[in-house]
């Protein structure tokens, strides 16, 4: 496809008023815009349920502790991304490659060499943890870049060691059996931009997926996009200022023995203003094996997945597309003999 290589930003300065025809989805399986629901009460900003154990009161004070992000920080990040997107191409380009195995990227869509559908997002791709292993092949423009984004990164490690214990007392696990279980442990991030579409009701910045890693912590600026499925409805979770989106993805999901599951979600797009997002992939390393935490199989409960190396349940993801079907259900035991 000629077209691969076409950022979002340079189609768009060219003042196309259409999008072209690889955007658009058949009408089955396009966003459906006028029926989604806004973000009530019914959506928890933090979902703990069932946080418990003999050091709850102690968690709760470290969550207090850890949720009190330096704000700076928070917006350097910000402020960051958005002129790393609006440098000019050729600096851009720089880190472009469309093979998800690099550890630093800049790609547009979400796999340019397998999907059916392009996604109206272009973005930026970086491995994180350990840091050093890493920073030196980010690009050095904007000057602060690799600072503020370090920065970025460091903090938001500390959070999520914080969650995952939580999350494991709250599955009446120890509090470190989580982060034990992950292998040397990963960090991703991604800088995702989506520009102003001008038909945002036939295409998508994201389709519905779950992600593959561990639990994803989302910093969104203010422009409305995300949504997720709730009782069978869209929601949209509109942004709140100085408040992370956790997401629980496809390892959680495994490790509780599907006790949590991983939230089904999506980006839409709007024509009026460009968007960022800033997530943050906790992962486990590609070696780490991962299955089911013993305390959680019982008689009543046999195990629902079977154990892999995370490098393989990550190929598949990447590999399979995003589809309303997550690729959990080719670990699942039992279901093909
Ligand atoms: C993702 C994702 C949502 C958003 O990058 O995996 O779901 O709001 N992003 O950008
Ligand atoms: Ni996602």
């Amino acid at each position: 496809m000629g077209a691969a290589k076409l950022l979002l930003t340079d189609h768009l300065a060219s003042g196309a008023k259409n999008v072209p025809t690889s955007y658009i989805r058949p009408i089955s399986d396009r966003p459906n815009l006028s029926v989604v629901h806004t973000s009530d009460v019914s959506i928890p900003l933090i979902d703990l349920q069932g946080l418990h154990g003999p050091n709850h009161s102690d968690v709760i004070k470290q969550i207090a502790h850890a949720c009190q992000f330096h704000e700076a920080v928070v917006n350097k990040m910000l402020r960051i991304a958005r002129e790393f997107f609006r440098q000019p191409e050729e600096e851009r380009l720089k880190s472009y490659s469309d093979d998800p195995s690099r550890t630093t990227r800049l790609s547009t869509s979400f796999n340019v060499k397998t999907e059916q559908f392009s996604s109206w997002r272009d973005f930026l791709r970086l491995h994180c943890y350990p840091l050093h292993h890493y920073i030196n092949e980010w690009p050095s423009n904007p000057p602060s870049f690799r600072e503020d984004v370090g920065e970025y990164c460091t903090n938001m490690r500390g959070l999520v060691l914080r969650l995952l214990e939580a999350i494991s007392e709250s599955l009446g696990l120890k509090p470190d059996h989580i982060a034990k279980s992950l292998g040397k442990h990963g960090q991703h991030m991604a800088l995702n931009y989506y520009p102003p579409c001008p038909q945002p009701q036939l295409t998508y910045g994201l389709p519905a997926h779950t992600d593959p890693n561990l639990i994803t912590v989302l910093l969104q600026d203010d422009v409305p996009g995300l949504q997720v499925l709730s009782n069978g409805n869209w929601v949209a979770i509109n942004p709140i200022p100085n408040t992370f989106t956790v997401n629980i993805g496809d390892q959680i999901q495994v490790l509780s023995n599907d006790r949590y599951k991983s939230v089904l979600h999506r980006a839409v797009v709007n024509s009026k203003e460009e968007r960022i997002s800033v997530p943050t992939f906790y992962c486990p390393s590609p070696e780490a094996m991962i299955e089911p935490a013993m305390d959680l199989v019982r008689k009543h409960h046999p195990p629902v997945y079977r154990s892999f190396a995370y490098s393989e349940y990550y190929h598949k993801f990447w590999d399979t597309g995003l589809a309303t079907q997550s690729c959990l259900d080719i670990f699942k035991l039992g279901l093909h003999s």
